[in-house]
């Protein structure tokens, strides 16, 4: 596609969450975008991220399902698992999104530009020699899978998400370093599919951002899943082996396995793009900005993941939203990063929003605040569904609830209702008198607000 360039109210470099987010909201604002992306239109999360690896749990909840199907008295056998089918399933779900997509933004408003821009001025972006001038300027170019210093992906037996997504095979056995989301995500779906699984983490333990009691009973139920994962020790090295590799840890142990997922985070995309030549201050390579995601250069706003911050795709959407407003003199109201939800869509699945309760204690006092949690043994939905887990709230002592945890089977679907919960600064005593559905999971949720109202149904106080 051949564009001659020109002058916008908005030119947006990336085309991911943020970046499409950010068009389409100004688009909707009468503000004219010119929206500039080297790949595909949708970014990481829609093509090597949120969407295909979900397609690839949902797979592997279906085949649990399947092996498990006679503790329902349902009698099934699992034959197998034809890769070749998953990542059609994957591959169709993500090409509906895509096409959909592509759709929305068929608008007068937006000019789409396929090519690799870089930053040339304060208020233009270069593409293919063609320059893209905008009264202001977004920048969200996103993320790619960090690796460590001497660990070389070759895409085969050391492999990356994107690598992890596409692979034609379940493999016999895999080590994935890194217990962050993508490890204990990827580790879920390849146990579900049969291979011999070792996470090795660095930290004391997986997930470790999540509350410490999250950590605690998502390494049970792995335990119980026969997930190996290793934990207190930085991994040293990899060598290749005859048939695949071997994992070093720092004391010596090695394990080895026929693959190597890298999922020690995601770094910025902010190098050779011009940004540090326009005056535009780079930390580790992440992009610096105000509260309001402007960069303090010109009229230069950045989001997503070279924002430092959660790397979320909803997170993304939200700032997209945000500086497309703030450019039209909206004014909206600051995002709280820690009112950003989070779901980890392993089986079992984690979902939080606002503190946990450590930092909870570090912010109020530790006798300021106080926890409760409500198992999801008492609830009838969980019971029927067969999964354990728990919800738990971290409460200001006379004030509103801070945080919200869940742990266990479709937790996810919670997050909605926790979110406006932290976000609203809602009271137990508020959120007790409304009504949840029973038999319902988000019940649980209920039962937990009643227990901290000081009136428990289904719990004892
Ligand atoms: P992460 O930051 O969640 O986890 C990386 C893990 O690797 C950390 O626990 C870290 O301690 C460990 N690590 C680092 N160096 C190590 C070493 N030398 N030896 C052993 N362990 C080491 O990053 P991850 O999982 O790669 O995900 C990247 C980003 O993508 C995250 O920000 C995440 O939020 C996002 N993402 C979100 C998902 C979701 O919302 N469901 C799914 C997948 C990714």
């Amino acid at each position: 596609m051949s564009q001659p360039g020109g002058t916008f109210d908005i030119v947006i470099l990336g085309a991911g969450s943020g970046g499409y987010a950010a068009a389409l909201r100004a688009a909707e604002l009468n503000l004219s975008v010119a929206l500039i992306d080297k790949a595909e239109l949708g970014g990481t999360c829609l093509h090597r991220g949120c969407i295909p690896t979900k397609a690839l749990l949902h797979a592997a909840e279906v085949a649990d399902q399947t092996r498990e199907s006679e503790q329902f008295g349902v009698k099934a056998d699992l034959v197998g698992i034809d890769m070749a089918g998953v990542n059609a399933y994957k591959d169709g779900v993500v090409g509906r999104l895509y096409k959909g997509l592509q759709g929305l933004m068929k608008q007068p408003n937006i000019t789409l530009v396929q090519g690799a821009g870089k930053l040339v001025a304060q208020d233009t972006v270069e593409v293919d020699g063609k320059k893209y001038t905008g009264r202001n300027v977004i920048l969200a170019t996103g993320s790619y899978s960090r690796s460590l210093p001497g660990l070389e992906v070759d895409g085969k037996r050391v492999l990356t998400s994107e690598h992890a997504l596409k692979l034609d095979r379940v493999p016999s056995s895999a080590i994935v370093l890194g217990g962050g989301v993508i490890g204990v995500e990827f580790a879920s779906v390849w146990k579900s599919f049969g291979a011999d699984v070792t996470i090795l983490e660095a930290l004391p333990r997986l997930v470790a951002a999540e509350d410490e009691e999250i950590s605690k009973t998502l390494e049970r139920a792995f335990r119980k899943r026969k997930i190996n994962f290793k934990v207190g020790k930085p991994f040293e090295k990899v060598e290749h082996t005859e048939n695949g590799v071997k994992a070093t840890l720092a004391g010596g142990e090695t394990v080895e396995a026929e693959i190597l997922l890298v999922a020690v985070g995601r770094g910025p995309t902010t190098k050779d793009l011009g940004y540090e030549q326009q005056g535009i201050t780079l930390d580790r390579g992440f992009v610096i900005t105000n509260e309001r995601l402007h960069t303090g250069v010109g009229n230069i706003y950045a989001v997503g993941d070279i924002v430092p911050g959660l790397q979320l795709a909803h997170r993304g959407f939200q700032q997209g939203i945000f500086v497309a407003e703030e450019i039209a003199g909206k004014n909206p109201a600051v995002i709280d990063e820690n009112g950003i939800p989070r779901v980890t869509y392993s089986d079992p699945e984690i979902a939080s929003v606002g503190l946990t309760e450590a930092r909870a204690k570090e912010q109020y006092g530790a006798d300021k605040v106080t926890s409760y949690n409500y198992n999801l043994g008492g609830n009838g939905k969980s019971q029927i569904l067969k999964t354990a887990g728990f919800v738990k709230l971290v409460r200001v002592n006379d004030g509103p609830v801070v945080g919200v945890h869940m742990v266990g089977a479709r937790m996810g679907e919670l997050v909605g209702e926790a979110q406006l919960i932290y976000n609203w600064e809602a009271f137990p005593e508020e959120v007790a008198q409304l009504v949840h559905a029973h038999p319902t999971q988000n019940e649980a949720l209920g039962e937990a607000f009643l227990a901290l109202a000081g009136k428990p149904l289904h719990a004892h106080s």
